[in-house]
């Protein structure tokens, strides 16, 4: 049984928009779900504070990884590098490190979930810094779930989800995004949070699911 009332879940950047309905899913299945971010003080791109918090925290089942929804848009030419490495090291590095210092802790049967973008596989000017991001993040995912085996390792690729990253975009440029995208899609609409939970709990729950790329982005990718 994949969840029992000990079973231990760890959700990084659980704090907000996918990961917090990672972590509410999670805690219906049942035993406890700790939620991480700096809002509750862990900075993935601090490594050493990852160590320490894994170390601190002690046997764990499930780790999750949403953190870092931030990347800035321009051209490769247009960029500043700075800004781009600093994306990395939230989401790509902050995603290793947490692998590297969860791995010593996670019990047998146990997963390790991490999250891409449809832009890894989609050549869109002017997203190379999530494209690049993303399609690292994908291919380390495969090398970590046959080095961390019997570990399952698997990657949620979301489609545009209505989430908090966007809370800082003008209300109507918002709606118009989220209307005109589900327009274009093959599923008819945008995602939830909720929906993408959904992709988490499978990769979690499915014993046969390891180095797996789940693609839940209403057809993004065959559009
Ligand atoms: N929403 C979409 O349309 C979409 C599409 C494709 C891919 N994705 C991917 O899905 C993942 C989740 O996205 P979301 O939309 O749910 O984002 P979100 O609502 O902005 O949530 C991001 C979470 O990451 C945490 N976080 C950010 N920087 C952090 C840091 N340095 N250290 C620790 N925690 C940090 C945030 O909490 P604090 O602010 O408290 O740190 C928050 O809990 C991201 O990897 C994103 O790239 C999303």
């Amino acid at each position: 049984m994949t969840f029992t009332s000990d079973t231990k879940s760890i959700v990084i950047g659980g704090t907000s928009g996918i990961g917090k309905a990672v972590a509410a899913a999670l805690q219906s299945r049942g035993g406890s779900v700790a939620v991480a971010s700096r809002s509750t003080g862990l900075d993935v791109a601090d490594e050493t504070a990852i160590i320490a918090y894994f170390d601190a925290y002690g046997p764990v089942d499930h780790v999750i990884f949403t953190a870092g929804s931030a990347a800035p848009g321009g051209a490769v030419t247009d960029v500043a590098s700075e800004d781009a490495k600093r994306a990395f090291d939230t989401k790509f590095w902050g995603s290793v490190a947490v692998a590297k210092a969860a791995a010593k802790h996670i019990r047998r049967g146990g997963t390790i979930t991490l999250t891409s973008g449809f832009l890894a596989r989609r050549t869109v000017p002017g997203t190379y810094v999530k494209t690049a991001m993303n399609a690292a993040l994908e291919a380390t995912a495969k090398i970590l779930a046959k080095e961390l085996a019997p570990i399952r390792v698997n990657v949620v690729s979301p489609g545009l989800t209505d989430t908090e990253a966007y809370a800082g975009m003008d209300t109507a440029a918002r709606t118009a995004m989220l209307q005109q995208t589900a327009a274009s899609l093959p599923a008819g609409k945008t995602g939830t949070p909720d929906d993408l939970a959904l992709g988490y709990l499978f990769a979690i729950e499915n014993p046969f699911v390891t180095g797996a790329v789940i693609d839940i982005d209403g057809g993004a990718l065959i559009n």
